[in-house]
């Protein structure tokens, strides 16, 4: 028996639809509520309690600290599968077969070439710049050099602009690496696998050959997993909202760029390592920091912490957690900020503060211990982050077309100056 809600207003009673998921979440239908009720719409800075669409693709449960890739668990993905599969699971909804994924694999590689020409924006920039700016605007250029992959309304074509992202993104996000490092661009090996030849990509000295550090590379392709989509987030409603005017793959993840950047969303895993760093410097005075993330007149909050979903565990972070110590033990790296950062984690847990506002290490805490752990400089752990989420925008941003969404617009209530005339500046 379907759900309905009743809305009552100005003693008008409103029937709403109620749309229940395959986990039993409910959401009211307002798709008709402002024509119903001749102009009343609702009101939610941020989105906190609003759904944008039905997606099968990531379900998470944010008391629980569940999370599943059309419909795995995270723990069991990040445990058993490997990047590139899970990449393609997320984009067609199933685990591929061994045919599927050496074909998906070899189509990417049909298309790892990014275009010399783009070698001169990128030497246009300055070696400070931040990557994750240079990314976004080497993705956007990408779209002059593939113009084909604008216009994409056939699943064909879909596909054939989904395996170039996915085989350019990661050569820009090497090439921008060296760029800073002043490393000739490589191109790495396509003989390897997906993340294997990122890594030489980023790493091979000129002048010597690149070996492989297994646990290097388990490490980062476990990272990628666990990073790989996660809902409506702010980056990826961003890729929808973006995709949904029709402007095409490329600028779209180019949009979802630009707002992971941001130190409240992926841009927390550097400014986690920066924090962590400057309580070192400060003598590893964790108390202290605790009382500035509580005091409301410092704007400085504990990074790494906190999350709009996750009001129990992030369960990424308990398993990037446990990673970061493997990690550093294989690798046979001590860092004591790993060890700031679990004074840092017991303090807050038990801190009111952080125990009544449900604030618990996410995803960016520890990640970024791992990613100096593999020789990733702090400035490129946001790139790492949209390396990761690449296979969830396109995900989503297909699941949005395929659906034929319409254009995001949302509404707003205005609460300016109302009507008033014209007043000529000599009388101002
Ligand atoms: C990611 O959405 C996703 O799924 C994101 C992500 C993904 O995979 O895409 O999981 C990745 O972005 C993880 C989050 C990374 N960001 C950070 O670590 C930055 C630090 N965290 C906060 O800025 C904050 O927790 C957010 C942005 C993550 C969530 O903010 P919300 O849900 O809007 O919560 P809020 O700001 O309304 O906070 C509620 C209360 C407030 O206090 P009161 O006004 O109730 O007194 O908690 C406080 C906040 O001041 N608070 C914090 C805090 N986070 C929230 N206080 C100190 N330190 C913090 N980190």
């Amino acid at each position: 028996m379907a759900k309905i809600a009743t809305l009552e207003l100005d003693g008008k009673k409103y029937e709403l639809p109620v749309v229940e998921g395959t986990e039993n979440e409910l959401g009211i239908d307002i798709k008709n509520l402002r024509l119903d009720t001749k102009g009343v719409v609702t009101l939610d800075p941020g989105y906190k309690n609003t759904g944008a669409c039905e997606s099968a693709i990531t379900f998470l449960n944010g008391e629980k600290g569940v999370l599943r890739y059309r419909g795995y668990s995270i723990e069991e993905l990040a445990e058993k599968a490997n990047f590139l599969e899970v990449c393609y699971l997320l984009i067609f909804g199933e685990l591929p077969t061994t045919d599927q994924i050496k074909k998906f694999h070899n189509d990417i590689r049909a298309q790892s070439q990014v275009d010399e020409d783009v070698k001169k924006i990128l030497d246009g920039f300055p070696k400070s710049a931040h990557p994750m700016g240079v990314l976004s605007s080497l993705t956007s250029a990408l779209v002059a050099f593939n113009p084909s992959s604008v216009n994409v309304d056939s699943e064909e074509d879909m596909y054939k602009a989904i395996v170039k992202i996915l085989a350019k993104f990661p050569v820009l996000a090497a090439w921008t690496y060296r760029k800073r490092t002043g490393l000739p661009l490589d191109y790495g090996d396509d003989t390897l696998g997906y993340v294997e030849n990122f890594l030489k990509m980023m790493f091979r000295k000129p002048n010597g050959e690149y070996k492989t550090n297994q646990t290097v590379l388990n490490a980062l392709d476990k990272l990628l997993i666990l990073h790989a989509d996660h809902e409506q987030n702010c980056s990826t409603s961003t890729v929808r909202i973006v995709g949904s005017s029709h402007a095409g793959l490329f600028i779209s993840i180019s949009a979802g760029i630009a707002a992971l950047w941001g130190p409240l969303h992926g841009g927390a895993n550097q400014a986690v390592i920066e924090m962590l760093e400057a309580i070192k410097a400060d003598g590893g005075d964790t108390k202290k920091f605790m009382a500035k993330a509580k005091d409301k007149d410092d704007p400085f909050r504990l990074m790494g912490f906190g999350h709009r979903v996750y009001k129990n565990f992030d369960p990424r972070a308990k398993i990037i957690k446990k990673a970061a110590d493997d990690v550093l033990e294989s690798l046979g790296i001590e860092d004591d900020i790993l060890d700031i950062a679990k004074a840092l984690e017991k303090e807050a847990l038990e801190d009111p503060y952080f125990v009544d506002r449900k604030l618990y290490p996410n995803v960016d805490f520890y990640s970024g211990i791992i990613y100096r752990a593999l020789g990733i400089p702090v400035e490129m752990f946001t790139a790492m982050f949209a390396l990761g989420r690449l296979p969830g925008w396109i995900a989503q941003w297909r699941e949005m077309r395929l659906n034929k969404e319409p254009i995001g617009r949302p509404r707003q209530i205005y609460v300016g100056e109302t009507l008033r005339e014209f007043v000529p500046v000599e009388k101002r």
